[in-house]
């Protein structure tokens, strides 16, 4: 857990806005709400929209920055891009838009500071067609682990069912084995020996629902990477060098909305959050 900021104010007072296409970015919603128990969240999935790994960087975009404009209107202090299509295609245009008094948190490079300073070197990386299509996994984490003394390996290949899938509250089922098997056969990924991965990285924010199915293909010897956890770390960082760490209060009450109201996303959500969630219809999109 991290440490109550002395300082508090209006603003400190104020949400968080997390936002990705569905369910997914609740894995982070609930990282945050365990390392920031004082914070509230105002979570917004955008249902109308999802998937995002398949649309364009162009509408991706677009979309991201209207739904952070939303967030910050409706009082949010903070946002967190819990997406990693949208944090690869969109992350430096919602931090440029609105403007550096609102920390701006994205899912990917606090990942790839983190990997980078780890103790592997052959990383594999999955995710959606738009993350995987935007090489800024591979780039980055490249630069990092050479800045970090250690030049490594670093693979990634797109598995685009998966998030449809736990979309679909499939993240047990299973057919999940297989499928992620099929993209590791296809990916010419080794899981054994000495040409191994030696760490993947779930690089879309749904596939930790999906973490006993990873677990069952990849084994026990190849790290997976916790995203969500090392995201709320920086979340509760950012917070504090801004000194908008929300103060200690009895009862937090965070808000879910989405812009197309889905079974699916309620479930996930009580899942997380306890039953009782209040989910809120916000039609941003008319
Ligand atoms: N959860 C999202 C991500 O991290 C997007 C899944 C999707 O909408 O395709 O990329």
């Amino acid at each position: 857990m991290c440490s109550d900021s002395s300082r508090s104010s209006l603003a400190s007072e104020a949400p968080i806005g997390i936002f990705d296409s569905g369910i997914g970015g609740l894995t982070v919603a609930h990282a945050v709400s365990r390392a920031l128990p004082n914070e509230r969240i105002h979570y917004f999935g955008d249902t109308a929209h999802m998937p995002y790994g398949d649309r364009s960087p162009e509408l991706v975009r677009a979309w991201s920055l209207r739904i952070a404009e939303h967030l910050v209107n409706a009082g949010c202090k903070a946002i967190v891009i819990a997406c990693n299509s949208a944090s690869t295609t969109a992350a430096a245009e919602v931090a440029a838009s609105l403007g550096a008094h609102i920390p701006v948190v994205d899912v990917v490079s606090p990942v790839v500071q983190a990997v980078a300073k780890g103790p592997w070197s052959r990383i594999g990386v999955i995710g959606t067609r738009a993350t995987i299509g935007s090489g800024v996994y591979g780039t980055s984490l490249r630069l990092a682990m050479e800045l970090n003394g250690k030049p490594g390996l670093v693979e990634e290949w797109p598995t685009p069912l998966l998030a449809p899938l736990i979309e679909e509250g499939w993240h047990d089922h299973e057919l999940m084995v297989p499928v992620i098997q099929s993209y590791i056969d296809a990916a010419g990924w080794r899981l054994e020996g000495p040409q191994s991965i030696d760490a993947l990285i779930p690089g879309c924010t749904h596939y930790p629902l999906a973490l006993d199915a990873l677990r069952r293909v990849v084994g026990e010897n190849i790290a997976l990477i916790n995203g969500p956890e090392i995201v709320a770390k920086e979340v509760c960082d950012r917070l504090e060098q801004t000194g908008l760490t929300a103060p200690a209060q009895s009862k937090v009450r965070h808000r879910f909305a989405v812009s197309d109201l889905t079974l699916s996303f309620t479930q996930s959500a009580e899942r997380f959050f306890g039953s009782g969630i209040d989910l809120q219809h916000d039609p941003i999109w008319g």
